[in-house]
C-alpha cells in the first residue's frame, strides 16, 4: 500500500471552511508554537497533561522534526485565514517495541472544536500510518477528557484503565469501525484521502505554505 506524503489535500469542513492538509516540516516552528499558545488552558491539559503555561522548546522541537517513518506528523491549516498559525495538528510515534503500533496525538484550536478537523487529520494519519505497516494506534487519555473518549468510543476503540488515564487503542480496520456517526465521518474522510468518492482533494505541493506567512 503506497501513500506519498508529500501530498497535500485541500478540503472543505461540513460548514465549508477550507482546509489544507500537509506534512509538519521543521520549518513549522513558530507556527507550531504560535497555535499551542492560542490553546485554552483545558485544551492544553488535555494535550500536554500539565496546567503549565509554557511548552518545553525541545517538545516542540520533537513535535515539528517528523521523519514521515517511525515520527508522522500533520496539520490542517485554514486556507483563507493568513491570520490563524493551524487550526489543527496530529501526529504518532512508533513504538519501539511493537512496530506495529504507534501512540498518537491529536489538538484542534478550539474555536474549531466540534466541526469534524480531527475526523480529517484521523484519516490521513489512518492512512499513513498503513502504508507504512502500523496497525493499531494508541492513545493515553486523560480521565476528564470526554471529548477525546467520546469520539475514539465511537470508532470503536477500546479502553484500558490506568491511574489518570485510559489506554486506548484503535485497530487500523476500517471493517472493524462500528455504526457510529463518527465512524461514518471517518469512512467519509479516508475515502476522500484515498482519492474515491467525492471530488478528488489531492494536489500536488504548493509553491509557498497556506494558512500565514509564518514559516
Ligand atoms: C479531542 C479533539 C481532538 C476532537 O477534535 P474535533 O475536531 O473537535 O473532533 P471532530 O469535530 O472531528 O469530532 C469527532 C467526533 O468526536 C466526537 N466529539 C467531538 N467533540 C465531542 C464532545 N465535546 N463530546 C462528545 N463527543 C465529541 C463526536 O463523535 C465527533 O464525531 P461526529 O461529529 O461525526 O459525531 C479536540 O476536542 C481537542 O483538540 N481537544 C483538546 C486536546 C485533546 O484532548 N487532545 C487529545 C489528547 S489524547
Amino acid at each position: 500500500m503506497s501513500f506519498d506524503p508529500g501530498q497535500v489535500f485541500d478540503i472543505e469542513l461540513r460548514d465549508g471552511t477550507p482546509l489544507r492538509l500537509r506534512v509538519i516540516t521543521p520549518a513549522d516552528r513558530d507556527r507550531i508554537a504560535e497555535a499551542i499558545r492560542r490553546l485554552s488552558p483545558e485544551s492544553a491539559y488535555f494535550r500536554f497533561w500539565t496546567r503549565a503555561r509554557t511548552v518545553n522548546p525541545r517538545l516542540i522541537e520533537a513535535l515539528c522534526s517528523p521523519d514521515q517513518q517511525d515520527h508522522v506528523a500533520w496539520a490542517a491549516l485554514h486556507r483563507g485565514r493568513a491570520d490563524l498559525p493551524g487550526v489543527g495538528g496530529a501526529s504518532f510515534w512508533r513504538l519501539a517495541d511493537d512496530p506495529e503500533t504507534a501512540e498518537m496525538s491529536i489538538t484542534v484550536a478550539d474555536e474549531f472544536q466540534g466541526r469534524g478537523v480531527a475526523t480529517w487529520l484521523q484519516a490521513v494519519l489512518w492512512e499513513h500510518a498503513r502504508s507504512l505497516g502500523i496497525r493499531r494506534l494508541v492513545g493515553h487519555v486523560l480521565n476528564d477528557n470526554l471529548a477525546m473518549r467520546a469520539w475514539w468510543d465511537a470508532l470503536g476503540a477500546t479502553a484500558e484503565e490506568r491511574q489518570r488515564h485510559w489506554l486506548m487503542r484503535l485497530p487500523l480496520d476500517e471493517s472493524l469501525l462500528p455504526d457510529s456517526r463518527a465512524a461514518g465521518s471517518l469512512r467519509q474522510a479516508l475515502a476522500r484521502v484515498r482519492g474515491v468518492g467525492g471530488s478528488d482533494p489531492v494536489r500536488t505541493p504548493p509553491a509557498a505554505p497556506a494558512g500565514g506567512a509564518r514559516p
